[in-house]
């Protein structure tokens, strides 16, 4: 049993005593291996679902009545909150804490029919805040055991939108489709290339036991405004209208150059980085498929370098861990990873350098990180009562 389904059990025995609970789900986090900021631009992106995973057991009740509690370390306070049941003439509305809007948005955009009361728990492996989706797993998990509480085995694409819907509308982050997504999809062994204008999944095999994925948590995350993820969306909106594209994914550098005249500065920067981050993942999922490390390492730097200069969503330390990284003979490649101003970074190596690789971060990094080498693992399930 894994160690959050371990805390989830004992702290439900403890909160609401009784019989074990009869439904336990997981959802995964995931890492982003390339791609990045291109999911809301109908563009391509390569992540894989992790071993890190939230959990969230509980059992109907009867009274129509949802009484939720979190252990998970850094949530707000109050860790427990009551709720009734919504319905067609009573719905839920945002507020504090700040962790439960993720449940509340789901079971308010949960569409297979009114719901039940219930008693959960849940508890987590994902680091919260640290880039890896500890947001996505805890919608993806929510939805999953709504699911178990129906009895509806739904849409899976469906699913990961309602949860992206949930994320827009409750903790109000206009976020892209990836996370969701591969918290239901992932497949182990396997990073998944998302075409997020389709929707369309290929699988890529990651089985070489040669090569290992490392992931550091600068455990940094910058407290800006809130405003800059919504700042860059709505900036790549603007391109793609100037461009007169639906989205950037339908526009070429040339199209770019030629328009460039009619951008802001700031626009043509942010424009650049998506339109190239694009192409990049194309060619990086086929370095992948052909075993070309090198160039998907290569392309890995270059992915960091545009999220640094042009998109601006880097930050100091993320910027030194890659630098650290890619300094050791070994190491195919390092970037950023996930939304970015914090969290963590995502590096390609030979598995013969990775505890080489650690030490050196250790002794060379200013900051404390924790460090993840991890394997591509399933999507969202049921655990075994
Ligand atoms: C966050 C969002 C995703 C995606 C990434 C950046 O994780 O939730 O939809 O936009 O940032 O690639």
């Amino acid at each position: 049993m894994s160690a959050p389904e371990d805390e989830a059990r004992r702290l439900f025995a403890e909160t609401f005593g009784g019989d074990a609970p009869d439904i336990a789900v997981f959802a995964p986090g995931r890492v982003n291996l390339i791609g990045e900021h291109t999911d809301y631009n109908g563009g391509f992106v390569l992540p894989m679902a992790l071993p890190l995973i939230t959990v969230l057991v509980g059992s109907q009740r009867d009274d129509g009545k949802i009484c939720i509690v979190t252990t998970a370390e850094g949530a707000d306070e109050p860790h427990k909150v009551e709720l009734e049941a919504p319905s067609e003439e009573r719905t839920l509305t945002p507020g504090t804490p700040k962790w439960a809007n993720y449940v509340k948005g789901v079971i308010q955009h949960y569409r297979a029919g009114p719901l039940p009361g219930f008693n959960a728990v849940i508890a987590t492996s994902v680091p919260l805040g640290g880039g890896l989706s500890s947001s996505a797993s805890l919608e993806v998990a929510t939805y999953t055991f709504l699911q178990q509480l129906r009895q509806d085995d739904g849409d899976a694409v469906q699913k990961a939108l309602a949860c992206q819907k949930a994320e827009h509308t409750f903790p109000g982050v206009p976020c892209g489709i990836m996370d969701q997504f591969i918290s239901v999809m992932g497949k182990e062994e396997h990073a998944l290339l998302i075409d997020c204008r389709s929707l369309e999944v290929t699988p890529l095999p990651l089985t070489d036991p040669k090569l290992s994925v490392l992931i550091t948590n600068s455990n940094v995350r910058h407290e800006l405004t809130g405003s800059e993820y919504p700042t860059r969306r709505r900036q790549c909106e603007e391109a793609a209208r100037a461009l007169g594209k639906e989205t950037l994914r339908d526009a070429s550098m040339e199209d770019l150059e030629a328009k460039k005249e009619s951008l802001s500065e700031v626009c043509y920067r942010r424009a650049r980085h998506v339109i190239t981050e694009i192409e990049r993942t194309s060619k990086a999922a086929q370095a992948l498929e052909k075993g070309d490390y090198r160039l998907f390492g290569i392309l890995m730097v270059e992915s960091h370098n545009s999220l640094r200069d042009d998109y601006e969503v880097s930050c100091p330390e993320l910027d030194e861990l890659v630098s650290i990284a890619i300094e050791v003979p070994g190491v195919y490649g390092s970037r950023m990873t996930g939304g970015g101003f914090g969290g963590c970074t995502v590096t390609l190596l030979e598995t013969s350098v990775a505890e080489r690789t650690k030490q050196q971060i250790q002794e060379r990094f200013r900051g404390s990180p924790t460090f993840y080498i991890t394997k591509p693992s399933a999507g969202c399930g049921v655990l075994p009562r």
